[in-house]
């Protein structure tokens, strides 16, 4: 078997609910400031007690569910995440044994925003070569718990949440091509530079200089979309669907425009969730799914960018 599809998704978001009006008790904000430069409306938050890896365990069931098959049926588990509830063991091997699976790999994979592309990618290698059959790919985030909730320009963009898909060898396509790229040499536009050894210990939170990433956050984007319909010999007519990270309205809309799409044939989410980083792609693609607009057959463009900068994309059919 040559390729990887999906087989299910599924998704789970905290019961937590913050709206910009609720903002607007936290910090100097506004609900029509949100709205107007992101999009943005509310955002799911875990409550104290709730972690990352609860997210995924009940995005995973789901994603179980829908593909028809049981835990002990998977031979890989990844978790794309950037807040792990551990600085060890990973993510992916506490959910692994909360579903009670014993022997298969199972790592975690930091690459931001970009990280479920990027899990994507490293899935459907290990399925292409053969090493692995049945694949679970998550990601989850609580990214409210690495936000200064006093600064105003990095607490309204984020929410915490969770998505996961199946994935499994097939003869046909399922993943047409993945496309991923990094460059470190953006690191101070985007972080959190907190961690060991490098003396800031205590800077664990967000640090964004907003504007600097938008503006090439739309270019990378931009060029991604291009670089991807030219290698799989698509043309921008043979998307059905854009499935984006969810960071900003005005990014995705830009996405949109690059590949003549009408927003309709876009899955935006970010006006619930907010950007919720290496969930956003799956919790829109499992929203899309559920609803009935995403159809077996159809081509799916989902593409995302985040901090590093790493970008990417994964084109499927579904
Ligand atoms: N409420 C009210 N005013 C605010 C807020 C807020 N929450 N945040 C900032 N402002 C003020 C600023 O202080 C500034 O005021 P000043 O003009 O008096 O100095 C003014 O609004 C404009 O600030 P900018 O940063 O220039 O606003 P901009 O139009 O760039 O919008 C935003 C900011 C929404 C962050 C935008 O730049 C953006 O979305 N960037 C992309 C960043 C992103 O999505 N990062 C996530 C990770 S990467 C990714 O996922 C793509």
């Amino acid at each position: 078997m040559k390729y990887s599809r999906i087989l299910g998704t599924g998704s789970y978001l905290p019961a937590r609910v913050m709206t910009n009006a609720d903002l607007e008790a936290v910090v100097d904000t506004s609900d029509s400031w949100i709205r107007e430069r992101t999009g943005i409306e509310k955002r799911h938050l875990v409550s104290e007690g709730e972690c990352c890896c609860d997210l995924a365990e009940q995005a995973a069931r789901r994603a179980l569910e829908a593909a028809g098959i049981t835990a002990s049926d998977l031979d890989l588990i990844l978790v794309a995440t950037t807040t792990p509830d551990q600085f060890f063991p990973s993510t992916a091997t506490l959910l692994q044994r909360r579903l009670d699976v014993h022997g298969c790999p199972a790592f975690d994979l930091q690459a931001v925003c970009a990280g479920f592309v990027y899990a994507m990618d490293v899935a459907d290698k290990f399925i292409r070569t053969g090493a692995a059959k049945r694949a679970l790919v998550v990601g989850a985030e609580t990214f409210s718990r690495i936000l200064d909730w006093n600064d105003r320009t990095t607490c309204v963009l984020f929410g915490d949440g969770a998505g996961a898909v199946v994935l499994e060898a097939a003869d046909e396509p399922g993943i047409l091509s993945t496309h991923l790229h990094a460059d470190g040499a953006y690191k101070d536009l985007l972080q959190v530079p907190g961690g060991i050894g490098n003396g800031h210990p205590d800077a664990r939170f967000v640090q964004m200089k907003g504007n600097e990433v938008f503006r090439i956050a739309v270019t990378t984007l931009g060029r991604i979309v291009e670089e991807t319909l030219e290698a799989a010999g698509l043309t921008k007519s043979d998307i059905d669907w854009l499935i984006p990270h969810q960071a900003n309205i005005r990014i995705i809309q830009a996405t949109a425009r690059k590949l003549d799409l009408p927003m309709e044939r876009v899955v935006v989410t970010v006006a619930e969730h907010g950007n919720t980083s290496s969930a956003s792609i799956p919790l829109a693609l499992d929203q899309a799914v559920r609803d009935g607009r995403i159809r077996r057959g159809e081509t799916l463009l989902m593409e995302a960018f985040g901090g590093g900068f790493t970008w990417g994309s994964v084109l499927v059919r579904y």
